[in-house]
């Protein structure tokens, strides 16, 4: 069966968190199931009372980076990182339709390479996590980029490289809480891979609002 072109890209528009975003063929279109992500790093900074800095790894049109600022005056800042100079155009369109050009600073590099200079608390992210396998049967990934969803042959490529520059030291130095969103489907391995590279880290799942098990926080 031939699937429509998402109505996101037709109107331009995406819904995250009930705010409309500037979205166009260079990003992922916001999914309602990535918004817990955001409630579960906004509930455990306000538990934390304490102002901090958050990161959003691969922020694509920046809708995580934004809402997290829009819904917490904990945050100071947040910056806004992606490999792609296409999402990273979407994204300052973004800040600059919520003024937000002092509290999102958006940087362009390989995952946490923009902000190793800088003093992060929490890092938030949603990484491509589509195996191959996935990426061919689930049609409507073929219409979105394809760097903003496929991470390598299992899916959990990208999410590696994550880690393995994580476990460096100038990075862990003051992180206190790291939100990721990741694949039902390969929550042993990627619980594997967090052990592996963070060894000594306390690891909580969490459920998405289909109950399904997709967001992993690190502490
Ligand atoms: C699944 S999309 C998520 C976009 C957005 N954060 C969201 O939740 O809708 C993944 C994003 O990661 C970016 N990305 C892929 N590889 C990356 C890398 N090595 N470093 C930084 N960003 C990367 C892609 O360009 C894409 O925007």
């Amino acid at each position: 069966m031939k699937r429509k072109i998402p109505k996101e890209y037709k109107l331009k528009k995406g819904w995250f968190l009930n705010k409309e975003f500037y979205v166009n063929k260079r990003v992922h279109i916001p999914r309602k199931n990535t918004e817990p992500l955001v409630k579960f790093a906004v509930e455990y900074i306000k538990r934390n009372k304490k102002r901090v800095v958050c990161a959003d790894i691969g922020t694509g049109m920046g809708a995580i980076a934004i809402s997290l600022i829009l819904r917490s005056s904990f945050i100071k800042k947040v910056f806004a990182t992606d490999i792609y100079s296409g999402a990273i155009s979407v994204t300052r369109e973004n800040i600059r339709k919520y003024n937000l050009k002092n509290k999102v600073i958006v940087k362009k590099g390989d995952l946490l390479k923009p902000i190793k200079n800088e003093k992060i608390d929490i890092i938030i992210a949603n990484l491509p996590h589509a195996s191959k396998e996935i990426f061919k049967k689930k049609k409507y990934l073929l219409f979105e980029h394809k760097k903003a969803t496929l991470a390598g042959e299992s899916g959990l490529e990208i999410l590696e490289s994550f880690l393995k520059q994580l476990s460096k030291d100038k990075y862990l130095k003051q992180i206190s809480g790291i939100f990721l969103k990741i694949s039902p489907t390969k929550k042993e391995e990627s619980v594997k891979l967090i052990e592996k590279y963070l060894p000594n880290s306390n690891i909580k799942i969490k459920k998405d609002y289909e109950r399904k098990n997709r967001f992993l926080i690190i502490q």
